[in-house]
């Protein structure tokens, strides 16, 4: 069968030939992948700053968010059936038995970092025409979702945050709701679905954004009903100005100086949420000044990676929920399907659409 893997060592991103894969016990799944995401983390996958092939093989089959169809299940499997839409998730626990996040099922807690993940840290990832998973990675999706379902796995990363969030405000036993104002960092999918995501909860939502309007980020962001403010344009004390200091900032654009620099905006009793995983930049900020706004405001700072079972079953429940709300714009997210040779063009840019590039394995 046809898959796309990353050769270290030639430094090469291709279309390779491998045997499809079989079941290898009575929980497993096999899968036919209908769509894969490609995303930041895979372009640092393929330019060899993260990330490694599977022990004892030199090349790794990549992607990591998934959509595909069950085709056979084994004996054990009573959830799932061949004709079933499902979404598999990333990580798999450390073999550590002193790891108590993965000996309790929170892979996405792991000490160890001995984990690995599917398509990123010592295995195969999911673009491949098939692919076998063990069921209980593996989360039914709505058969109404078809369309925008590959979308689940960069939507986990705000569904996590929102869980954290919720537990790390439970600290103001006054407020009986969350607080309402939020600014998402970035207008990616990351940052779209993001802010798809708080306004869900309930938080009056801002993008910030660099890109100047107008653009198409900036145009699906007002049609959801989040203003979007150009950083270009806006610097943090302007956007301050316009929209008020925010409960929540969630960083979703991976570059250290913007993400800093908006910890300004930040509101007393306020909580920061770091998504992305910037490369190494020179600091001009002062430190000194940052950190007795957050000690004098008792503000914090989170940052988050992978997601648990739960954040995808949220996932999944409020992409239904944001096609409800608002008909026709999670569509609009992915803006461009490709087919699977032109992998290496789309990951590293040179044929990346405005926000979201997906691969096709199975056509609709
Ligand atoms: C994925 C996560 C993964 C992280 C680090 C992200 O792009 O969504 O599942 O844990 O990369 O490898």
């Amino acid at each position: 069968m046809k898959a796309v893997a990353v050769f270290p060592k030639g430094r090469e991103v291709k279309v390779i030939d491998v045997p499809e894969p079989r079941l290898g016990s009575p929980t497993d799944v096999r899968v036919r992948t209908l769509e894969v995401g490609v995303c930041g983390t895979d372009k640092e996958v393929v330019q060899f700053k993260h990330g490694k092939p599977p022990k004892g093989e030199d090349y790794l089959i990549v992607g990591h968010e998934c959509l595909g169809e069950v085709v056979e299940v084994g004996a054990q499997v009573k959830n799932l059936a061949p004709g079933d839409l499902v979404v598999p998730r990333v990580r798999r626990p450390c073999p550590s038995p002193d790891c108590l996040p993965c000996r309790t099922g929170a892979t996405d807690f792991c000490v160890t970092g001995e984990y690995t993940e599917r398509g990123i840290q010592g295995a195969h990832g999911f673009a491949a025409e098939y692919f076998v998973e063990d069921s209980q990675y593996l989360h039914k999706v709505p058969r109404e979702l078809r369309g925008v379902a590959v979308l689940t796995e960069p939507l986990t990363i705000a569904e996590k945050a929102l869980r954290e969030v919720a537990h790390v405000q439970t600290r103001m036993p006054w407020q009986r709701q969350l607080p309402g104002k939020a600014v998402v960092l970035g207008a990616g999918p990351v940052g779209l679905l993001g802010a798809m995501a708080l306004m869900r909860a309930g938080f009056q939502t801002t993008v910030y954004s660099r890109g100047a309007k107008p653009n198409a980020k900036a145009e699906l962001s007002e049609s959801l009903g989040a203003p979007y403010v150009s950083s270009k344009e806006n610097p943090v004390d302007a956007l301050v100005k316009q929209r008020g200091k925010a409960d929540v900032v969630y960083e979703a654009a991976g570059v250290a100086s913007a993400a800093f620099e908006l910890l300004t905006a930040l509101a007393p009793n306020g909580v920061f949420i770091f998504t992305g995983v910037p490369e190494s930049e020179e600091e001009t900020l002062d430190e000194g000044v940052l950190m007795k706004q957050v000690v004098m405001n008792n503000q914090v700072l989170i940052g988050t990676v992978n997601a648990a079972a739960v954040d995808f079953e949220s996932a999944l429940e409020d992409l239904g929920r944001f096609r409800a709300k608002w008909p026709g714009k999670v569509e609009r997210l992915l803006t461009a399907r490709h087919r699977p040779e032109d992998y290496a063009e789309v990951v590293t840019g040179k044929k990346r659409s405005d926000i979201k590039d997906v691969i096709v394995f199975t056509p609709e």
